[in-house]
């Protein structure tokens, strides 16, 4: 098979395609570099084109004899979405939808990464596929990730209904590991280069909020699975670790593990000086469908996980 990764030199991108070169696979990346590197690439015969996803022509470009398409290039994170505004949501809206019709167009299978944020302010965890966005207000910039997210969900699915496009939709909940970058508010990434510097790990509000953190190599084992998994067609599956940790444990557990640093609270007017900030308490994911349709377990407890992120900080 021959995939087009888009954000394919991104951190989860980069992981995926050394996973399709190694299982035999060929691949075109379509990527601005924005946030990716094409270091992450470098000893990988993949085929590059640079460029935007918002551009018809360098999407066009990017599909040449491709028979499946996995869009993973988006502007991520609440934190990059606040600081470009205009251009988070057009990447994430404008972009998608260039990259749907150009699948739609050729019929090609398309594999959509969404974000556990579209879940919101929802309390009901764990989250189910089913359960409702309950987003914030729209003077909270924040929630406009989740949003254009969303719009990405409901296009896809559009393109399903009525065009019987084949998309898979993920919602990925915390992945994290080695290659992601601290420089975007990625937490676990940001506590390591914190702690292996003797630093202050910053740790937003009461730290009693939660998180389930993934490690990359299971997303990509639940993206494979759900590549080849036709029942997965028009439907929505959960990635993520029911391993739940409040963000105040994970500093502690990164600091015993590393050896040094040590917990800064600081109030969340702080770290998001512009306002436009809301956060949400916990974040679960039911996973129960992904198992259910392709046998996917995760093979990578939360210690697990840190270490391999101290590693890869330290290194
Ligand atoms: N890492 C997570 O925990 C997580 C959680 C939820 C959802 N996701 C989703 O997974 C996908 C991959 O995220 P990631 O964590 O690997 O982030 P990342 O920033 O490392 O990867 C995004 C990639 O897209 C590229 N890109 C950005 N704008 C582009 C554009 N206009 N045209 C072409 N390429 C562009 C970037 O250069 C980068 O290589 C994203 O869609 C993200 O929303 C990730």
């Amino acid at each position: 098979m021959h995939y087009l990764v888009t954000g394919g030199a991104g951190f989860i991108g980069s992981h995926l395609v050394e996973a399709l070169v190694a299982r035999g696979d060929a691949v075109t990346v379509l990527d601005d570099f924005s946030t990716g590197a094409k270091a992450n690439l470098a000893t990988l015969p993949v085929r590059i084109v640079r460029g935007s996803v918002t551009d018809a022509a360098a999407v066009d470009e990017a599909l040449v004899g491709v028979d499946q398409v996995v869009h993973l290039a988006a502007a991520v994170g609440v934190r990059k979405i606040m600081e470009e505004r205009v251009t988070g949501i057009r990447t994430n809206v404008q972009g998608s939808e260039t990259v749907f019709a150009a699948c739609a167009a050729r019929r090609l299978p398309l594999f959509l990464a969404s974000t556990s944020e579209t879940y919101g302010k929802n309390t009901a965890v764990p989250f189910r596929e089913d359960a409702d966005a309950v987003l914030g207000s729209t003077s909270l910039h924040r929630w406009s990730y989740a949003c254009s997210k969303l719009l990405d969900e409901f296009l896809a699915l559009a393109y399903f209904h009525e065009h019987r496009l084949p998309v898979v939709v993920a919602r990925f909940f915390n992945v994290t590991g080695p290659r992601q970058s601290p420089e975007y508010g990625m937490v676990l990434p940001r506590f390591c280069r914190a702690a292996l510097a003797d630093g202050a790990l910053e740790v937003h509000g009461s730290g009693r909020q939660s998180r389930c953190f993934l490690h990359v190599a299971d997303a990509v084992d639940a993206i494979l699975r759900l590549l080849d998994c036709p029942a997965a067609i028009g439907e929505v599956v959960n990635i993520g670790s029911e391993e739940e940790v409040t963000i105040h444990d994970l500093a502690q557990r990164v600091i015993a593990l590393a050896g040094r640093g040590r917990v800064h609270q600081i109030p969340y007017a702080a770290a998001f000086p512009d306002g436009g900030f809301e956060d949400m308490q916990r974040r679960v994911p039911d996973t129960g469908k992904l198992s259910r349709l392709t046998g996917w377990r995760k093979t990578r407890d939360l210690e697990a996980t840190i270490v391999d992120a101290l590693g890869w900080a330290a290194h």
